[in-house]
């Protein structure tokens, strides 16, 4: 019988799929592009077949949550017709996006139809001066009716991703929590990760910890530790007297990987093991050599997963360790 999950060498099951649609984005955040972003040509990039083909090749395998993620996944043509197949299995818990919010306002309503269930909207600041030199594109309000729109459509859950600089926004996580708070939504605060090559500033002086956060929110606001878990590596907790839970992703000061169960895949096809090496798997290639042979992919993906590393180690001191940008992994 023919062992049909994932398991890497550390007895990790995956069960996670985070997958790539473009590497494009109409906004240019500091963190994750440089102003002059090249984009691979389109023949690079994995077709809404062959996306479909991994999708359904992982599910084959046990995946059981898959996010759609970019650059920004929206922008991606034709995208509701993979979310619509891929919303139809059965074998998935969940499928979520992870969007900038700037097309939301008129695709959120179509998205759940698809079957979309859980939406991560980024947003650093609410202040438009500072959204646009996040983002390098002044867009807040557009971002803003993303959202409103997105919670009248229904979704599971919605939560915020903001990235916590010092001197930039650090002084706004308790406004952003109480928009949050207001609105039933989540909100995850993540540590700058050193992805890409980037020039607006210099990571290790703008590196925000966690706990520092969470000592600036809870001057505000009472939070009590979580057991709330989304497959992903956030750390929950709850604000009191409210349905909203604050999430830490910690990639500096806490090592997440001991139970990482993820992968991801590239808008060019490429199976990232672990988002700190560098190493990956060729998918398109061998979906382009062998069209149509399902068992081939399936034995590749067995394969590689025995390559997955044990762990990260990120390191703000150095500038850059991996050179893929994150627009090309995907959040
Ligand atoms: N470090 C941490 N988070 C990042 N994101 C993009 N680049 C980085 C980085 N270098 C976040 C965005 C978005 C999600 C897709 O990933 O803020 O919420
Ligand atoms: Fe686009 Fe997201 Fe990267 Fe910002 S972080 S440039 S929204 S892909």
């Amino acid at each position: 019988m023919q062992d049909t999950h994932l398991l890497d060498p550390f007895g990790r099951r995956i069960t996670y799929l985070r997958l790539s649609v473009t590497d494009r984005c109409d906004f240019r955040c500091t963190y994750c592009m440089s102003e002059d972003m090249v984009f691979a040509p389109r023949a690079q990039i994995l077709s809404l077949e062959e996306l479909y083909t991994v999708a359904d090749a992982f599910i084959g395998l046990g995946v059981r949550r898959i996010r759609i993620t970019g650059g920004e996944p929206l922008v991606r043509k034709g995208l509701t017709s993979l979310l619509t197949r891929l919303g139809a299995r059965d074998e998935l818990d969940d499928l979520a996006i992870t969007s900038n919010g700037s097309q939301l306002e008129h695709m959120a309503h179509e998205l759940r139809e698809a079957g979309v269930t859980r939406l991560n909207i980024s947003l650093d600041s609410l202040q438009r001066e500072r959204f646009a030199a996040f983002t390098r594109r002044d867009r807040l309000d557009q971002v803003l009716s993303g959202i409103d729109a997105a919670r009248v459509a229904g979704f599971r859950r919605i939560k915020l991703n903001t990235v916590v600089q010092k001197g930039r926004n650090d002084d706004e996580v308790q406004d952003l929590v109480a928009f949050a708070v207001d609105r039933g939504l989540d909100i995850s605060f993540i540590e700058e990760m050193p992805l890409g090559s980037i020039s607006s500033h210099e990571r290790k002086v703008t590196l925000c910890t966690s706990e520092e956060v969470r000592e600036r929110v809870e001057q505000r606001f009472q939070l009590v530790p979580s057991s709330h878990r989304t497959g992903g590596p956030s750390r929950y907790w709850q604000v009191v007297g409210s349905d909203t839970q604050v999430g830490f992703i910690s990639p500096h000061s806490r090592n997440f990987c001991g139970d990482c169960n993820r992968v991801r895949v590239t808008a060019e096809g490429k199976l990232v093991l672990c988002l700190g090496h560098e190493g990956a798997l060729d998918l398109k290639a061998l979906i382009r050599r062998h069209p149509g042979d399902a068992e081939r992919l399936r034995a590749a993906l067995i394969e590689a997963l025995r390559l997955k590393p044990e762990r990260h180690h990120f390191d703000a001191s150095e500038q850059v360790q991996v050179i893929r940008f994150m627009s090309m992994t995907g959040g």
